[in-house]
């Protein structure tokens, strides 16, 4: 994006290179803007957590809010101002009011209508307040809800089912994670999510967030705090990573090393057999991808147990686990972990078998 803006100066205004110099801008911008949707989906975009008044929050970005919604939409604030604060991450929580926002005002887009942002505490019972993801309910405790409502287009049964999915979208240019971003985000807060819509008459999206208990320190089970205790590696040392694709092995060798271990890459099974003969006792343990060329995963793993049984073994795959152990004893391999993965997944499964 740096350089497309860079060569943007250089070049005469009106020469076709400056229009194309500003579709590459454009295409690399919207890359950009679907990594961090998708990184929020995922749970591992980074996560920085601060004390925050949400309704501060709406307040502080309402201007860009106006740039996003249509001309015709009417945009109306219930911002509480009693509500305690919050520990969210903000960029985080600002994509999730930015996402809501779009999507109302997109709904809005035929005959244009009022586009409405609430904010309010709520105190929930155990079993009264339940997501619309996966069913779950909210625990016994406060919460802030942040609601935006709209009174477009609505949707039926069949699309609200759907809403969540990563690329599920109704829309002709739409890319469908706008929503899956949210949920990833809103999960990532211990948070739960409700929509109310039905065809014709608009929806509401209800985020419930936790309230900070300022005495409490956070507990175990808390996921912001597994996020980050699971980025570092609790026994550091050196693991062969196999795997062909090239994109992989940076990929993972950059999670591996930002966690503390130390990696060495092998691209193929033979290479990887090589390696692993003459530094097996300096190898602490292996990330061992099953669909390799020529030497299958599956081999692989067998001349390693044979060179040295106690090798730690975890295998990756695009397959789920299920299919895994049918090709394999289950107490062979250490480990095993579903493409695509995030990096906390990684070095958790590394930390879990190497205790
Ligand atoms: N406020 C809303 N009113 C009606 N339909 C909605 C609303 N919000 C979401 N939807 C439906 O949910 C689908 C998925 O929304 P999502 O934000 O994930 O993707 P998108 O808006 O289609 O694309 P993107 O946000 O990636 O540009 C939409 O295509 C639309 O059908
Ligand atoms: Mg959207």
């Amino acid at each position: 994006m740096g350089y497309s803006d860079l060569a943007l100066m250089k070049v005469e205004p009106n020469s076709p290179i400056a229009e194309y110099l500003s579709h590459i801008q454009h295409a690399s911008e919207r890359a950009a803007d679907l990594c961090s949707q998708m990184l929020a989906y995922s749970g591992r975009g980074k996560f920085v957590v601060t004390s925050c008044h949400l309704s501060d929050l709406v307040e502080e970005i309402v201007h860009l809010l106006r740039v996003v919604i249509r001309k015709e939409v009417v945009l109306d604030l219930l911002l509480s101002k009693q509500i305690p604060s919050v520990k969210i991450d903000l960029s985080q929580i600002r994509q999730v009011i930015m996402n809501l926002v779009i999507n109302a005002s997109e709904s809005m887009e035929q005959n244009g209508g009022l586009l409405t942002i609430k904010t309010g505490l709520i105190t929930a019972k155990k079993n009264e307040i339940k997501g619309n993801y996966r069913q779950k309910f909210l625990s016994e405790g406060d919460y802030i809800c942040l609601e935006v409502t709209d009174t477009g287009e609505g949707m039926n049964e069949k699309i609200r089912k759907k809403i969540f999915d990563p690329f599920y979208t109704t829309k002709f240019a739409g890319r469908g994670l706008g929503l899956a971003a949210v949920l990833g985000i809103v999960r990532g807060h211990n948070g739960i999510i409700q929509v109310l819509s039905e065809q014709g008459k608009g929806s509401t999206f209800k985020v419930y967030l936790p309230v900070e208990n300022s005495e409490d320190e956070p507990d175990q089970n808390d996921e912001i705090t597994r996020l980050a205790e699971n980025s570092q590696a609790t026994s550091p040392g050196l693991i062969l990573v196999v795997d062909d694709e090239e994109e992989n092995r940076s990929v993972f060798s950059k999670m591996l090393n930002s966690a503390g271990y130390e990696v060495i890459l092998a691209s193929d099974g033979l290479q990887a057999l090589k390696i692993f003969n003459k530094e097996h006792s300096g190898i602490q343990a292996v990330l061992l991808d099953l669909t390799l060329p020529q030497m299958s995963g599956n081999q692989v793993f067998k001349e390693m147990k044979k060179i040295n049984p106690n090798t730690r073994i975890v295998l990756t795959s695009g397959f789920d686990e299920q299919e895994v152990s049918n090709l394999f004893n289950e107490t062979d391999f250490a480990g095993f972990i579903q493409k695509p993965f995030t990096t906390s997944n990684l070095i958790n499964e590394f930390n879990k078998i190497l205790e």
